[in-house]
């Protein structure tokens, strides 16, 4: 699968978006090595600081199914008129599983696609051997 097939998958996520409060959807979608996807979107709440974003969607359930094994992330954001990176929140959680080279594609509904990497969002990311 190449980044425009996760991206895709990333912008047909996004339909399933639980987001009454901000009205911005979010899409995710995590490639692993075996070509297996696993999708997230945002799911808000009315206690809003307990929104999860979409990335992490993804990634627990990624990681809930027992993989870690992740190639790369795609992510859509329908409702903006530019691609949207991944929060600050996102970025740490994503940092934790992901090498600095990992391949991370955004866009949102015009403005094309940026492709990055999880290094480039998160720089100076350090203290990986207290997960080992
Ligand atoms: N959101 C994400 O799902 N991912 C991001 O990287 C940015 C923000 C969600 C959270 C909230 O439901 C909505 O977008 C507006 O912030």
């Amino acid at each position: 699968m190449n980044m425009h097939e996760l991206y895709e998958r990333a912008q047909t996520a996004a339909f399933a978006s639980y987001s009454p409060y901000s009205r911005f959807r979010v899409g995710a979608a995590l490639l692993c090595s075996d070509s297996t996807v696993f999708i997230g979107t945002n799911v808000e709440n009315r206690s809003f600081g307990l929104t999860i974003c979409a990335e992490r969607s993804a990634i627990v359930s990624a990681v809930s199914a027992g993989r870690r094994d992740f190639t790369a992330l795609a992510i859509s954001t329908p409702d903006s008129d530019y691609p949207v990176s991944p929060c600050g929140a996102c970025r740490q959680v994503l940092s934790e599983f992901v090498p600095s080279d990992f391949p991370v594609l955004f866009g949102g509904r015009s403005g094309g696609t940026v492709e990055t990497t999880a290094g480039a969002l998160m720089p100076y990311d350090a203290l990986h051997e207290l997960g080992k």
